[in-house]
């Protein structure tokens, strides 16, 4: 088991990285948070394999649990759905010392986050991710929010969790395809900040995709501490935290121009990442060689690495412009200059970007 120690002051917590962690849900939540009552949000995919322990384990504490069931997929990420949680959580009585549980993956902790957000101007959460995506990435650092039609996670908040609990074993039922997306983030974590991360990821890479427990609890270990190191400096994305934004520039470009059906969050970032390491050398940050090492490593979890033949570079552009990252009408993109060091390269100029792109072709 390890233990991951946010420091936000009063508002500290807690990531327990552990294989059957959902157990002591109810005990760890009573103990520490006293709430009046736990509502549990999730999807009806993670609510059949998990729901059920996870009630049982609160209930098994003494503690008045309800569920609330979201639909499953980032096209459900929205304000619609925001309504509902919302409109039940009063049905259900909730009150201002009740918490929410995130039982699921990025979606459900976003959405679920945001409801804990806003409702009656904050109540706790608490981020149980169930891909490994969201364990990595996701339910670290308390961004929530939503979709809007015009682009994703236009609306939100930060609200940091009072605990996360990553329950390693509830990855055995994630459908491949979702884990595979889940190590873009890791390969991630590993170029902005650590290339020992990095290595590890690369070589380990077989018995990751295997789901071996102890090269997976390495690697949620070691991003949760790297998500850690950064969020604790700039919470609220100032400066420093937008290096995590490496790859999702283009990343949530590609997401959007293709309707968020065609890519998983993760292997959009994946192709992302190259384009902009690709960028980066382009422009003289980093030097050749960079694009490469990148594409070898997310080929390793079998993840995408080209961007598609019918998305133009004045297209993919147009939608980096409607990009939240994109301020006054400039680009700015979080530049890799080697691997494990990244950073925040303003005024990046389109014609770079298009040549970046088109090398990035099939
Ligand atoms: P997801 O939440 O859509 O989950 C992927 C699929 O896996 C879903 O269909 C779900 O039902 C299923 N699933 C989840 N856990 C399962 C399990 N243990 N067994 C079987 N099936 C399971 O996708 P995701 O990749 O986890 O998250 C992507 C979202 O996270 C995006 O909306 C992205 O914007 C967001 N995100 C947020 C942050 C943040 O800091 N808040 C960071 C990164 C990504
Ligand atoms: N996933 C980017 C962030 O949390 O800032």
């Amino acid at each position: 088991m390890s233990e991951i120690h946010v420091d936000f002051g009063d508002r500290s917590y807690v990531v327990i990285v552990e294989s059957g962690a959902l157990g002591s849900l109810g005990s760890r939540i009573s103990t520490a948070m006293k709430p009046s009552g736990v509502i549990v949000v999730t999807n009806p995919v993670v609510g059949e394999w998990y729901g059920d322990l996870a009630e049982a384990s609160i209930a098994g504490a003494g503690l008045k649990v309800s569920r609330i069931t979201i639909p499953a997929g980032e096209r459900f990420k929205t304000m619609r759905t925001l309504d509902r949680v919302l409109r039940q959580m009063v049905e259900l009585g909730a009150d201002r010392r009740g918490v929410v549980v995130a039982l699921g993956g990025g979606v459900v902790g976003d959405v679920a986050g945001f409801a804990a957000a806003v409702y009656m101007r904050g109540v706790r959460v608490v981020q149980v991710p169930t891909t490994l995506l969201a364990m990595v990435d996701a339910s670290v650092g308390g961004k929530t929010g939503v979709d809007l039609p015009s682009g994703k996670n236009l609306v939100g908040a930060f609200h940091q969790p009072s605990l996360v609990l990553a329950d390693i074993d509830t990855l055995r039922t994630l459908p491949a395809r979702e884990l595979r997306a889940g190590f873009a983030e890791v390969v991630k974590h590993g170029i902005i900040f650590d290339q020992g991360l990095f290595d590890f990821s690369f070589t380990n890479a077989e018995a990751l995709l295997r789901r071996d427990t102890v090269a997976i609890e390495h690697v949620v270990c070691r991003s949760v501490e790297i998500k850690r190191e950064v969020v604790q400096k700039d919470e609220r994305e100032a400066g420093l935290r937008a290096i995590l934004n490496y790859g999702h520039t283009v990343g949530h470009a590609i997401e959007s121009l293709t309707g968020y059906a065609q890519y998983r969050h993760g292997e959009a970032i994946a192709i992302g990442m190259v384009v902009e390491a690709r960028l980066s050398e382009v422009i003289g940050v980093a030097e050749a060689g960079l694009a490469r090492r990148t594409a070898e490593a997310l080929r390793r979890f079998r993840l995408p690495t080209a961007v598609p033949a019918e998305l133009s570079a004045d297209a993919i552009l147009a939608a980096m412009m409607a990009d939240k990252k994109t301020v006054g009408g400039e680009l700015r993109f979080a530049l890799p200059d080697r691997i494990g060091h990244c950073r925040v390269v303003e005024k990046v100029d389109a014609n770079s970007v298009s040549a970046a792109i088109h090398q990035c072709r099939k």
